[in-house]
């Protein structure tokens, strides 16, 4: 498992979305190196990891992002991901409860596929793997990224399309198929103690504030930072809030004591 670390301080791990890589943390490893010790794997099928034959389980890349925590000699740690990062994230907070300290779960939800997604998913797979990587980057950009974007980063969307075309379609294929067959985490949601923030997208389409509403209502300790001019990749398309959320989160955590032990 190909990852990057920074850094010193409490651990956080930064678990990127479909069908990204761990460079699209860059941004927030700097803003949080000073501070934290941050820790961003390329999750398996993505980026320099491995992909596997079978699906890509959210279980199997917990299961890994565990295992790197052990090498790491990580016991606890801040546990954040972005869409399919938070699915992933959900399925370690079932795994492995003790071992989260805060969770930064961004545009992502708790829910299942219903049928005709899971259903589009498979077609995805099968897609990318005839036809290569570029028209699912065609297909997802504009879901990806808010209109205002478009007009005015012009570097953000060539970094996310260059992203999405370094990733393998077998890769890709096993992801697609790993989150097609996910379980519902709703139940999950009011056993977990730890604290966590919430971050949603005003323009967010492919996974709308509302699909993130569950996570609100369901985690006890949990608040809602809503990103406005963001689509689906606010980390990205509006760095300065995204950070600014995530280090205050970072620092409350830290001042009501969820980093001791
Ligand atoms: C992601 O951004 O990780 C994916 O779009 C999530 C999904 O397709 O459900």
């Amino acid at each position: 498992m190909a990852f990057e670390e920074a850094g010193d301080g409490p651990p956080v791990v930064l678990l990127h979305g479909f069908p990204l890589d761990r460079s699209m943390w860059r941004g927030q490893m700097e803003a949080l190196r000073g501070e934290y010790r941050v820790i961003a794997p390329d999750l398996r099928g993505h980026g320099e990891s491995e992909s596997p034959a079978g699906p890509a389980t959210m279980e199997e890349m917990a299961r890994d992002v565990a295992a790197l925590l052990d090498d790491s000699g990580v016991g606890r740690a801040v546990i954040a991901g972005l869409s399919m990062g938070g699915y992933v994230s959900l399925a370690f907070c079932r795994l492995f409860p003790e071992r989260v300290s805060a969770l930064v779960l961004a545009h992502t939800r708790a829910q299942e596929d219903t049928e005709e997604a899971g259903r589009a998913r498979l077609e995805n797979a099968g897609r990318a793997l005839r036809e290569g990587m570029e028209p699912l980057a065609e297909a997802m950009l504009p879901k990806l990224l808010a209109a205002s974007t478009f007009e005015s980063r012009p570097d953000v969307v060539a970094r996310v399309r260059e992203m999405i075309l370094r990733n393998s379609p077998a890769g890709a294929a096993a992801a697609l198929r790993g989150m097609a067959v996910r379980r519902d985490q709703t139940d999950l949601l009011p056993s977990i103690g730890a604290p966590a923030l919430i971050l949603v997208g005003a323009e967010d389409r492919l996974i709308p504030a509302e699909d993130s509403r569950p996570l609100l209502d369901g985690i006890r300790d949990s608040r809602l930072k809503v990103v406005e001019g963001a689509a689906h990749l606010s980390n990205l398309e509006r760095a300065e809030e995204f950070d600014s959320a995530l280090f205050n989160f970072l620092k409350d955590c830290q001042t009501e004591g969820w980093f001791n032990s």
